[in-house]
């Protein structure tokens, strides 16, 4: 499925050798292969053809739009978190019936907006938001669906980041009050109650976490019939973790097992929201060396990508393979620090690495970096962000232009006082 591979000592991406994309886009750059990405989705969207269900891929894991389009032109919906993450995906072809809105803090505007644009679900966070939105329909003289995002209290053994549903996050209705939630929202005219929504987290390696939270979120339904209020919709999040370094995630038919029984009994259309099973794996970071360097006991690589390209190790303290895009794979290994170029000892990628010998002008390839990559990329320290390319077959095409400095500047304003 994975089409990043050596052949000879030099990596590819599908048929396209990577220093070859290198020598013409130069680095840093991000490198997605078409066909991993496409495969990650059609293997998500196999395991559940047995129920009714749409895949609504998150867009925040990557909103790049040809990567969008790849997957909105094979049938995949979107989970958007904000209102630019709802015009990409209809601008990537997505149908607003496909489109899930997350989040828990959406502004009146974006409201408006999503509204106006028919999507298929408001996934609500909470009381203010269900009576601000109640109110922005009324004025536009429509009703929204909506599902309610239901904190199920689980823990889902992963980085205290990247945990969601636990009792003290920020997210959702706490569970024991759903069932009051579910009452305001049904009492509100322009409010029309479809469903319900956890997401527990990401980077999830257990199915049980899931499991549990799905049970606790069905165990709601049959008071809720009692009150007469219908779910049509159970939307089950995101979440399933990806092999960074030697996990051992679920696979889809896994986690597909462990949770289809219960959502064919509770009867109930099903929505999921992944997003880094999807687009992890089917992206790289390429990254130039551009000092090899010792100080006291320690190697230190210093490469041309940094903590604004890729922050999820200064963040998350996360894992990411990293291997010479050529060659040198056979020589001998040595312990070094991969760092970037950013004034901020957070900045790196690796510390205390065994890793092929490398020398100034090397490629290094950053594996599994094609979620929650460039799209937490930012120009601190006055950089340009890395440009982006997809590979499809034999061919590659830029689709993100490298920043130059002039983007960096754009949309200041020097006022005249000071001109
Ligand atoms: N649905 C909701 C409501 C979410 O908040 C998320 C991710 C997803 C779906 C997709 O989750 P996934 O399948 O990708 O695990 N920046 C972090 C990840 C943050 C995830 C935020 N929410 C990282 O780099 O690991």
């Amino acid at each position: 499925m994975n089409k990043f591979n050596y052949k000879n000592g030099n990596l590819f991406c599908e048929n396209v050798p990577v220093k070859d994309i290198a020598g013409s886009v130069g680095t840093p750059f991000y490198l997605y292969s078409y066909y991993t990405l496409l495969n990650h989705y059609r293997a998500f969207e196999g395991v559940f053809s047995g129920i009714p269900h749409i895949t609504c891929y998150a867009y925040k894991a990557n909103s790049n739009l040809s990567l969008c389009r790849i997957l909105a032109g094979d049938g995949c919906g979107a989970d958007a978190v904000s209102w630019g993450e709802i015009r990409r995906a209809l601008e990537a072809g997505v149908p607003p019936g496909k489109i899930v809105f997350n989040g828990n803090g959406k502004t009146e505007n974006e409201l408006e907006n999503a509204v106006r644009a028919g999507i298929l679900m408001f996934i609500v966070d909470s009381e203010p938001e269900l009576k601000l939105l109640d109110r922005v329909s009324r004025r536009l003289n429509r009703k929204a669906r909506v599902a309610l995002r239901i904190n199920p209290a689980i823990n889902p053994k992963t980085h205290k980041h990247l945990a969601t549903g636990l009792k003290e996050s920020k997210f959702g209705f706490a569970f024991n009050r759903a069932l009051a939630g579910y009452k305001l929202a049904a009492s509100l005219k322009n409010i029309e109650v479809k469903g319900m929504h956890m997401h527990i987290g990401s980077q999830i390696l257990e199915i049980a976490p899931f499991v549990s939270a799905l049970k606790k979120l069905i165990s709601l339904i049959p008071s809720l019939k009692k009150s007469g209020i219908n779910i049509e919709y159970i939307d089950v999040g995101g979440g399933i973790g990806i092999t960074y370094q030697d996990e051992t995630p679920p696979t889809f038919k896994e986690y597909a097992d462990a949770i289809t029984p219960l959502l064919k009994k509770a009867g109930c259309r099903v929505i999921f929201e992944p997003g880094r099973v999807i687009a992890g794996n089917a992206g790289i970071l390429v990254t130039g060396v551009t000092h090899v360097k010792s100080t006291v006991g320690k190697r230190f690589v210093v490469v041309d990508a940094g903590m604004g390209d890729l922050i999820r190790p200064s963040f998350y303290d996360a894992y990411h393979e990293i291997k010479p895009v050529n060659g040198s794979s056979n020589s001998k290994r040595i312990k070094v620090d991969v760092v970037g170029p950013v004034c901020e000892s957070g900045d790196y990628f690796a510390r205390s690495r065994m890793i092929a010998g490398v020398k100034e002008g090397d490629l290094l390839a950053v594996f599994s970096a094609g979620a929650y990559g460039f799209a937490m990329s930012s120009n601190y320290n006055f950089r340009p962000r890395a440009a982006e390319v997809l590979v499809k077959g034999s061919n590659f095409y830029i689709i993100r232009k490298r920043e130059v400095y002039r983007d960096l500047g754009r949309n200041e304003v020097v006022p005249g006082i000071l001109t």
